[in-house]
């Protein structure tokens, strides 16, 4: 979809969020109406969770209070995301459809009483989500407040039961064609798994100790296509009556239950839910981190923000508030990577039910607060940026991403309980980030010739073709820098045989892994250049490469620890322990130099975030996020958007967006 018929129709980026008006009175929404005006929204998503409202019995629906809902945001100059409310089935379809109600993996059926409360893998339950979708897009396909639909609510639920057991079994068969085949790649030959029927076969619900690893890969894959064909069938039910662009909020969390690759393909508009998970520098880092990955999903193109908190910071299991300031700089960390808005969650704050202590963007204390004062700011600020629409951000350096990988690595039997993938990634990300330089997220398997530098972090599951693409980049000219546990496994999970990684990419390493050596927790070890070291270590051998920096503890001792490889006009790098931050960051500035990728803007300190937005026709934008709280004077003064005027001095915890074509 070109993303410019939605920017088009705002008259410039997105501000607004979820608003859920059910919740409130006609005072209210009178009042609603003209805070939106002072805040500058033009975009609210509706309908959300409104599916017993608009569905009270089967069959039955009551869509009067939404057209007056629709009608009065039309009047207010307030467009909508039309939300189907399938993420939150009433009582009275659970109670008409228990076996639609999620069983866990020990075998518990949840009932309903919080949301999300649904499987589906249930017949009942998709027929009622499609029914729905198809209602309301007939209802509203037309109406001209509408500017995009939205499908669901966070596809997170998982549910083992029956019916999850049936499209399993459908699903492997048509992966596997043969019950020896799937039994070859499981490796049933072990522990008497052998299966000799598919009907014997069932999801990884909870068993006596390890549970097979293929099953356990095969079944999120399974689970990743099926979540998918849930989201194309609503998809499809609403362009039987309407032409506008169709997305899904895809929470973009530190575990994954979908292939966000293949969801990018399906959505005309990337959209994702983002909250950070500490507060500070590292929520900035967080954020960066998840809008870099929302733009790797959607190509390159822009996408947008659909959630975020005013005040919602996720932490060692407190909600902890945003510091002043932080709304504007969070919402213009994502707008700078490529999201054509900032949404919330929510508008006003719900004084009742679940989610009353969510922070919102009328706080329970009204208009007269320091939230919403924020929020007015924040939304002043995005309608001064208008002329960014339709622009992207480029990046020279990738990290690779690959849900095969993320899920091969939460199967059971791992030989170190610190393999963790979310980590590695993020740790990645952080070194680049701290360096100042923008990154992409790639497949393994696509092209990457137009980066100098990739990162391949825990990249344990690696397909022949995935190691074969990496020689090849390495060959024509790449610097790539390999991490510890990758290239171990194929896509079936079996071992790679005679040493790792995957043979094409030992080849471009220079080196062959002989044995892996997870430390003793909390283990430190220290490296021949003095960088220190923990979790993980390997017995590898060069095969060409040269070693940097040699291992000087135990039967290790002396043995490459770090190596670098010329191989065809490229570099192939290895490190095979997990190196502590100071050491990392050393390493992969290092990596950046040699690479001679530079930061977006030079002579900035750290905690001063700066990306460039790039449009078709030759115009360009830095968006300067000061994260310190002292004044930092910019290298290169500039016309600044947000103050529409000249700008040489950030003050503490300020933002610019400085035209700089
Ligand atoms: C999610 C959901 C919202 C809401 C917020 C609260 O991302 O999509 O419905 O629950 O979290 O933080």
């Amino acid at each position: 979809m070109d993303i410019r018929r939605l920017t088009d129709r705002l008259g410039g980026l997105a501000f607004g969020g979820d608003y859920n008006p059910e919740q409130w009175d006609e005072q209210v929404w009178k009042q609603d109406d003209e805070l939106m005006r002072r805040a500058r929204v033009n975009l609210t998503t509706v309908g959300v969770f409104s599916w017993a409202l608009l569905e009270p019995e089967e069959g039955r629906y009551d869509f009067d209070w939404l057209d007056a809902h629709l009608d009065r945001l039309h009047a207010n100059g307030v467009a909508v995301d039309l939300a189907t409310p399938t993420a939150s089935p009433p009582p009275w379809f659970t109670l008409a459809h228990p076996d639609a109600l999620p069983v866990r993996p020990d075998g518990t059926r949840l009932t309903h009483g919080s949301r999300d409360t649904y499987c589906l893998t249930a017949p009942a339950y998709r027929r009622a989500a499609r029914r729905i979708a198809g209602a309301l897009a007939e209802r509203y396909g037309d109406h001209p407040t509408l500017a995009l639909w939205h499908v669901h609510n966070e596809y997170v639920t998982l549910c083992l039961c029956d019916h999850t057991a049936a499209a399993f079994r459908v699903w492997l068969r048509a992966r596997h064609g043969s019950l020896d085949v799937l039994n070859e790649a499981w490796g049933t030959a072990f522990w008497s798994q052998r299966y000799t029927s598919w009907e014997q076969i069932l999801p990884p619900r909870d068993s006596q100790w390890h549970r097979n690893p293929g099953q356990a890969l095969d079944f999120s894959r399974f689970w990743s296509d099926e979540t998918l064909a849930a989201y194309r069938e609503q998809r499809d039910a609403i362009r039987v009556h309407s032409d506008l662009p169709v997305t899904t909020n895809l929470m973009v969390p530190g575990y994954q239950n979908l292939d966000l690759w293949a969801f990018g393909r399906e959505v005309d508009l990337v959209a994702i839910d983002h909250y950070p998970g500490a507060p500070g520098l590292d929520a900035a880092a967080h954020a960066a981190f998840d809008a870099d990955r929302a733009r790797s999903i959607a190509a390159g193109a822009p996408w947008l923000l659909m959630e975020q908190g005013t005040s919602t910071v996720y932490a060692g299991g407190r909600v902890l508030a945003k510091e002043p300031g932080e709304i504007l700089r969070h919402s213009l960390a994502h707008i700078a990577r490529g999201s054509e808005g900032a949404l919330f969650f929510q508008w006003r704050q719900s004084r009742a039910g679940a989610e009353q202590w969510h922070s919102a963007m009328v706080p329970h204390a009204g208009p007269d607060s320091r939230i919403f004062r924020e929020v007015t700011a924040a939304g002043e600020a995005v309608a001064r940026l208008g002329e960014l629409a339709g622009s992207t951000v480029r990046a020279e350096v990738a990290v690779l991403h690959d849900s095969d990988a993320w899920w091969a690595m939460r199967v059971d039997g791992l030989p170190s309980s610190e393999l963790d993938y979310f980590a590695a990634l993020r740790g990645a990300h952080r070194a680049l980030w701290d360096a100042g330089v923008t990154t992409d997220f790639a497949h393994p398997e696509q092209d990457l010739s137009r980066y100098r530098l990739v990162l391949a972090p825990a990249l344990f599951l690696l397909t022949d073709a995935g190691a074969e693409n990496l020689r090849h980049y390495v060959a024509a000219g790449g610097t790539l820098l390999v991490q510890h546990f990758s290239g171990m496994v194929d896509e079936r999970l079996h071992a790679r045989l005679g040493g790792y990684p995957a043979a094409p990419l030992r080849e471009a390493l220079g080196i062959r892994v002989e044995e892996y050596r997870p430390l003793r927790q909390d283990e430190r070890i220290t490296l021949s250049d003095g960088s220190t070291a923990g979790s993980w270590s390997e017995s590898l051998r060069t095969e060409g490469a040269e070693t940097l920096a040699a291992y000087t503890h135990g039967m290790l001792a002396g043995s490459p620890a770090l190596t670098r490889h010329d191989f065809g006009r490229g570099r192939g790098w290895y490190l095979s322990t997990r190196l502590d931050d100071t050491g990392y960051a050393a390493l992969v500035g290092h990596l950046l130099s040699e690479a001679k990728v530079s930061p977006e803007l030079s002579g900035l300190p750290p905690g001063v975030e700066a990306v460039t937005r790039r449009a078709a026709d030759g115009r360009s934008w830095h968006l300067l996020l000061n994260h310190r709280d002292e004044a930092v004077a910019l290298p290169r003064p500039g016309h600044d958007l947000l103050t529409d005027g000249p700008l040489r001095e950030l003050p503490p915890g300020g933002c610019a967006v400085l035209r700089a074509h």
